[in-house]
């Protein structure tokens, strides 16, 4: 199921650490050097109110905070950002490249803190309106690069335990063998630029819009 929309919406999804956002950052130039019209956004954030959500969610102080507590205020950041920005976006024939999208809410609330993933997939149905993107795809990254990245930075996911993420990572491999139309993997490993020409090679293949490096 696509955006729908006259745009193109790609998301970017993978652990901490990833380098998803430099990579995303990468092929939006690429992307503007073919003329393409891109707006990037991120999650959770991108308006007003989704970067005062994203505060609470980061916050160290609020560790009592419950799953479905959690799943909700991701869910609320992501209505605000879908009906301000990515649609009008889309309705305008843009590329939209957004990082983190609803698969972060299947990995990380759904198989990372136990949610029902039916239940987690139905809220976000309901909050986004039904889009989904057009093509996601996951940089996958291995423990000890993760680490390594991460390393020093504690915000309030950040701090949970290795298990947390070894059960999110797992998430992602079952989301991209159930929705391959749509989501792709990523091998992380090697220099920014190896990591780029994978990225681009699929986005090519998938979507047609750039040619292969
Ligand atoms: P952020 O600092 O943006 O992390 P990253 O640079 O890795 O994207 O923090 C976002 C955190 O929120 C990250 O730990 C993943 C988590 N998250 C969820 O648990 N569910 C969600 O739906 C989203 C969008 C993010």
């Amino acid at each position: 199921m696509g955006s729908g929309a006259r745009g193109v919406f790609i998301t970017f999804e993978g652990l901490d650490g990833s380098g998803k956002s430099t990579q995303m950052e990468l092929l939006a130039d690429a992307l503007r050097d073919r003329g393409h019209d891109v707006i990037t956004t991120r999650e959770p954030g991108g308006t007003g109110l989704g970067e005062a959500v994203r505060t609470i969610l980061l916050d160290p102080a609020q560790h009592g905070m419950t799953s479905r507590a959690e799943a909700l205020l991701y869910s609320a950041a992501r209505a605000q950002l879908v009906e301000t920005v990515i649609k009008p976006a889309l309705d305008e024939g843009r590329i939209v490249l957004c990082d983190r999208y609803l698969d972060s809410s299947l990995a990380y609330q759904a198989y990372g803190r136990g949610l029902q993933v039916e239940d987690v997939l139905t809220l976000n149905i309901w909050a986004t309106e039904c889009l989904f993107p057009d093509l996601t795809l996951v940089l996958v990254v291995d423990e000890q690069q993760r680490a390594g990245r991460v390393a020093g930075v504690s915000d309030r996911l950040e701090s949970e335990e290795t298990s947390f993420f070894e059960r999110a990572a797992e998430g992602y491999r079952r989301l991209a063998s159930d929705h391959r139309h749509r989501i792709r993997l990523i091998d992380s490993a090697g220099s920014i630029d190896d990591v780029q020409g994978r990225l681009r090679a699929v986005v090519e293949e998938d979507l047609g819009l750039l040619p292969v490096q």
